[in-house]
């Protein structure tokens, strides 16, 4: 391995709120009213599995955008508690390796899909991307929700993109990236409430690609969809106070009461952003 590699990052990860509370997931599944170990449909749990915007919705557009079908070997950077994996693997029967950072998440994911019964089709890795061992290991298309601003060296990354994919493999991305430019302070914040380690803005982030070897098909602007769905979901969250106080009590609900209201003070500033990115390797 290249020594100036970085080492995992898992530990300071958990800067971010999203990320604290992993028993919410738990309580979730029990409040669908199954005994232990009973087989779970992946569809009954797109409500909380989704650690992205737009659900579902946001996955079958990487479907639609790069023709993902059941011969298809699909990589996901930053799989989180394997939402999005279980359900392009449910939907279109590919091949899914769902690769995750954080050890407690990348356990629940596995034992999810396993009650999901999919377990044949998505294969949950745990690492860090940027070092990860793929060995011969290729795929036709990379996809990744809301992970890539996580991670900081942005030219090893797409670097190791380039070499997991063939000629015309495509890369399917939706990330944060910046709007107005942030000052020290709020870089500072970005970094610890978000971990932001890599957050250019929406031309860069396009270049970034190109300068790798890719052509670059799509390149959407979602800050306006964007701070539209986190402002629903705070409201939702707030006037079903009651209900998530009950499944997952204070400690829980306050968390993510405040990611939440982050989220949504990141995005009204006008200085957050966010992109949907379609690109294809040269
Ligand atoms: C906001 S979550 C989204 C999870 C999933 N993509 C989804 O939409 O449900 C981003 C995930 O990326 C993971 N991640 C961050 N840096 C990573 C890295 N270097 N390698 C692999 N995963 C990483 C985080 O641990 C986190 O679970």
């Amino acid at each position: 391995m290249n020594d100036s590699i970085p080492e995992l990052q898992s530990d300071d990860i958990k800067s971010m709120g999203l990320y604290h509370h992993l028993d919410r997931v738990g309580n979730e599944v029990r409040e669908l009213g199954r005994i232990d170990g009973e087989p779970l449909l992946a569809d009954e749990l797109t409500a909380f599995d989704q650690l992205h915007y737009n659900g579902t919705e946001a996955v079958d557009e990487a479907v639609l955008a790069t023709g993902i079908n059941q011969r298809s070997s699909v990589l996901e950077v930053g799989s989180g508690i394997g939402g999005p994996a279980r359900r392009l693997a449910s939907t279109t029967g590919a091949a899914v390796t769902a690769l995750e950072l954080q050890a407690d998440h990348h356990q629940m994911a596995a034992y999810l899909t396993e009650r999901c019964g999919l377990a044949d089709r998505v294969t949950h890795v745990c690492g860090d991307v940027l070092n990860h061992r793929f060995g011969e290991e290729r795929f036709d298309v990379i996809v990744s929700w809301l992970a890539l601003y996580h991670i900081p060296r942005r030219g090893l990354l797409l670097e190791r993109f380039r070499s997991l994919l063939p000629e015309g493999g495509f890369v399917y991305v939706e990330d944060l990236c910046e709007r107005d430019g942030f000052d020290a302070e709020e870089r500072e914040a970005l970094s610890s409430e978000l971990f932001a380690k890599h957050l250019p803005d929406i031309d860069l982030y396009g270049h970034e690609f190109i300068e790798a070897g890719f052509d670059v098909v799509r390149c959407d602007d979602m800050t306006a969809d964007w701070t539209a769905f986190t402002s629903s979901r705070l409201e939702d969250y707030l006037n079903q106070s009651e209900r998530h106080l009950r499944v997952h009590g204070e400690a829980v609900f306050e968390t993510m009461r405040t990611f939440y209201s982050t989220m949504v003070a990141h995005f009204s500033s006008g200085k957050l952003g966010g992109l949907r990115l379609v690109a294809r390797r040269t």
